[in-house]
């Protein structure tokens, strides 16, 4: 199995390269930060502390979160709900970068993460894939940008979807979540061993799907 690993933080572009080399190559695509945001989801929509570890941790066992393709996109259920639409908010996101800090929430969802993999090809995103969930794939990729144009990009998103946001709050929350999710104890977002950095800041996505397919014929 062929599996494409795609780290980095916030606002990167990493769905929109992972679904397009996804879509261009055949391979299933996985986006594992909806995994986490179904999580955080769950504690947030009953009103629940998403500080609270304890809490959380004790839960999270418990969590029926699942993944399923309708037409070809990835769709995520709490239980029987699809919930893909609702986890979209800059509170779920930030409350998904809280809970995934918590060991016990990523040993939940690891096992979920790598069966995926073990099926099919894939390209799969988020924090930690090359560095723990696959730590064996076979292209490793670590894209990043600069914070204001990973701001941009989300204000873009946010603003196309009806929300209304603030740029300089965005960029506020993009640092907050960066430093969280590049701090914290268990699988911080690092750029993983063998992995190849591209800076998406003044690149289209064609290129950057490009540069995406040179090291995949590179690796195979
Ligand atoms: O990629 P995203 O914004 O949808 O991810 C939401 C949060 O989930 C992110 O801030 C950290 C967490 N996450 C993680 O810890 N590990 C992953 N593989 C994917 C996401």
């Amino acid at each position: 199995m062929i599996s494409i690993a795609i780290d980095g933080p916030a606002g990167a572009g990493k769905s929109t390269i992972a679904k397009k080399v996804a879509g261009t190559l055949g391979y299933t695509y996985i986006d594992t930060g909806a995994i986490y945001r179904t999580m955080a989801y769950y504690f947030i929509s009953r009103g629940m502390d998403v500080d609270n570890e304890v809490s959380v941790s004790s839960l999270c066992g418990r969590i029926k979160v699942g993944i399923k393709y309708i037409d070809g996109a990835q769709h995520v259920f709490l239980g029987e709900i699809d919930v893909s639409d609702r986890i979209r908010t800059s509170e779920v996101g930030a409350g998904a970068s809280k809970i995934s800090a918590y060991p016990a929430v990523r040993a939940s969802l690891l096992g979920l993460q790598r069966d995926m993999a073990a099926n099919d090809n894939v390209v799969m995103d988020g924090r930690d894939i090359g560095s723990v969930v696959l730590p064996n794939a076979t292209v490793k990729i670590y894209l990043t940008a600069s914070v204001e144009e990973r701001a941009r990009r989300r204000y873009a998103e946010y603003t196309a979807a009806g929300q209304e946001c603030d740029i300089e709050k965005i960029k506020q929350e993009i640092e907050e979540r960066d430093h969280r999710d590049m701090t914290r104890e268990i699988s911080p977002l690092v750029c993983a061993p063998g992995a190849e950095v591209i800076d998406s800041s003044d690149m289209s996505i064609d290129e950057v799907c490009e540069a995406v397919f040179k090291l995949v014929k590179s690796a195979s």
